[in-house]
């Protein structure tokens, strides 16, 4: 079981309002007695955080308002000693424009760094050099006076790609992987991990076939009038991702068949998977690719990453199909090498993308049990398991670029706020009178201490199916392989051996059949179901959730 801490928003350990290392270790408690095994950091690189900490400015440092290397030590530490594994968040594609490699390069065209960034003469008419549009809106090239050559950015300008092209890129990335993984950490997520190597030719994108998306990192909005990336309103998202939210969709406009997803990408975590291997270390790639038979190259079981994450479950617009379908694609299509993301801090959390308050509270639950059975890894996103909502915050406080860029009602800061541990004054976060972003319209009940005291709380049904999971030996590994059931129902359910795992995702009371072995519900979204004796037939009300074992 993974689950991602975004460190500025987990906890605050000395009330400057930034959460930080030594306030993640304080909490790891809560991580252990969740159930968790894998914990993945978010940035906490020294960066002058133009896009959240992935502009990472040093990719061996701490940014000394979260912590230092000791206290990321001691964090590790007090990790393994509760038996958590701690992953770091690994930008390759791209660094901060305050990287010491980029200002060199920037500075002087025959600096030995120039080549670890893709520079280009100006076209003809003096315009970029290339048609690329950049993640978050406009070009993918800024020009640089001094030089008089372009740079290449697929995010921010503040953030310029990588030249992957070059061996020394390569080596500088071996040596921090090798660094990181001597200090103790059991493995990296990859950003961006798509699209880390380009087309030698820079050759301009032609535009998309049908106004749908594609093509990046983050989510595959664009095309569709309500930007879910589901252009045949089927329920699922078929683009390939992009972060998918507002001015993305000028992105998606765009077939990203030259920028992303290129032959030669696999050849680096093939390197890695080396690395990785002498130091029992995991690599799981956000590979934002949305067609799972492009995902699979990335995940050849002995050369490959171990596990790369699918994120069409993020994209979808409800209905039993749309779950159904979208789960069974990437399963079927790539195996069990796929990290099932839950929310993340680029997306809507689950309880608001699938339909706000107690509804979307269910339904975000029942997707949790599906991927919970299912072979791979899910991942929580820090307070899904209290059943957070997106939080309420003023346009003011917005600090995602994207807000910046024009798109405010799509900023990425409302699933990114603080997490609330117990009512009163800074929520148990911070004893700051104000954190980096507001807490915004949280609810005592919406907290740690108030769910861990109630044994129906949203927070101890994700623990007693993190539990059960565990305890049930056909949902641990890959097999045995799950087999679904009718495909016409509104209950999405699925048995693995004689485990039968099933979520209603539809409308109406409805009733799961079974084939009369006497089976007992070891898990349920209702607590009260737990123990109860089911043979032939389950009646499930919409949202509700259950796990069956013999
Ligand atoms: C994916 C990260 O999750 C997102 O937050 C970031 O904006 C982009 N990659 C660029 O690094």
């Amino acid at each position: 079981m993974g689950y991602q801490v975004y460190v500025r928003s987990f906890a605050d350990s000395d009330g400057d309002g930034w959460g930080d290392l030594a306030g993640v270790r304080a909490r790891l408690d809560h991580l252990a007695w969740l159930g968790v095994d894998v914990v993945w950091l978010s940035p906490f690189y020294p960066s002058p955080l133009r896009d959240g900490g992935y502009d990472v400015a040093d990719y061996l440092d701490v940014d000394p308002r979260l912590g230092s290397p000791a206290e990321l030590d001691a964090l590790i530490a007090q990790a393994h000693a509760l038996g958590l594994r701690v992953l770091l968040d690994l930008v390759p594609n791209h660094s901060s424009s305050d990287h010491r490699w980029f200002v060199a390069a920037r500075g002087d065209r025959d600096s030995p760094y120039r080549d670890f960034y893709v520079w280009r003469d100006p076209a003809p008419d003096g315009g970029p050099p290339n048609n690329w549009p950049a993640h978050f809106g406009g070009p993918a090239w800024t020009f640089d006076d001094a030089s008089g050559q372009y740079w290449l950015h697929l995010f921010l300008p503040h953030q310029p790609d990588l030249n992957w092209e070059s061996p020394a890129v390569a080596a500088a990335f071996d040596d921090i992987l090798e660094r990181w993984l001597a200090r103790g950490v059991d493995g990296f997520r990859i950003d961006v991990a798509h699209a880390l190597v380009k087309h030698p030719d820079l050759p301009d994108l032609p535009l998309a076939e049908r106004p749908a998306g594609g093509g990046g990192d983050g989510d595959g909005g664009g095309g569709d009038a309500d930007g879910d990336g589901d252009a045949d309103g089927d329920g699922r998202a078929e683009v390939t991702g992009g972060i998918g939210v507002g001015v993305e969709r000028a992105f998606e406009r765009y077939a990203h068949i030259h920028d992303a997803d290129q032959p030669g990408v696999t050849e680096i975590y093939r390197r890695w998977r080396a690395i990785a291997e002498r130091h029992d270390a995991l690599l799981l790639g956000e590979v934002y690719l949305l067609e799972p038979e492009r995902l699979a190259r990335y995940v050849a079981p002995q050369d490959g990453l171990h596990l790369a994450f699918w994120f069409a479950p993020l994209h979808l617009t409800w209905s039993p199909e749309a779950v159904r379908a979208t789960l069974r694609e990437g399963l079927e299509e790539v195996g069990p090498w796929l990290s099932w993301p839950l929310a993340s801090h680029d997306r809507p959390r689950g309880v608001t993308a699938f339909g706000g308050g107690s509804l979307g509270a269910a339904r975000a639950l029942c997707l949790a049990t599906l991927v919970c059975g299912l072979p791979g890894m899910p991942m929580l996103y820090q307070g899904e398991e209290l059943a957070l909502a997106d939080a309420d915050l003023p346009a003011e406080a917005l600090q995602d670029p994207i807000a910046s860029r024009g798109e405010p009602e799509r900023a990425r800061d409302p699933a990114r706020t603080p997490i609330p541990w117990e009512p009163g004054p800074g929520w148990g976060f911070t004893d700051a009178e104000q954190p980096w972003l507001p807490f915004g319209d949280r609810r005592p009940e919406d907290t740690v201490a108030v769910q861990r005291a109630d044994p129906d709380s949203w927070l101890h049904r994700y623990r007693a199916l993190i539990a059960v999971r565990k305890a049930l030996s056909e949902l641990t590994g890959p097999e045995p392989w799950p087999v679904w059931f009718d495909a016409a129902d509104p209950v999405v359910a699925y048995r693995r051996g004689q485990v039968v795992v099933a979520a209603h995702c539809g409308e109406q009371p409805a009733t799961l059949a079974l084939d009369g072995r006497a089976r007992t519900v070891r898990f349920a979204s209702r607590r009260a179901r737990e123990g109860e004796q089911v043979t032939d037939a389950l009646p499930l009300d919409p949202g509700e959730a259950v796990v069956l074992a013999p």
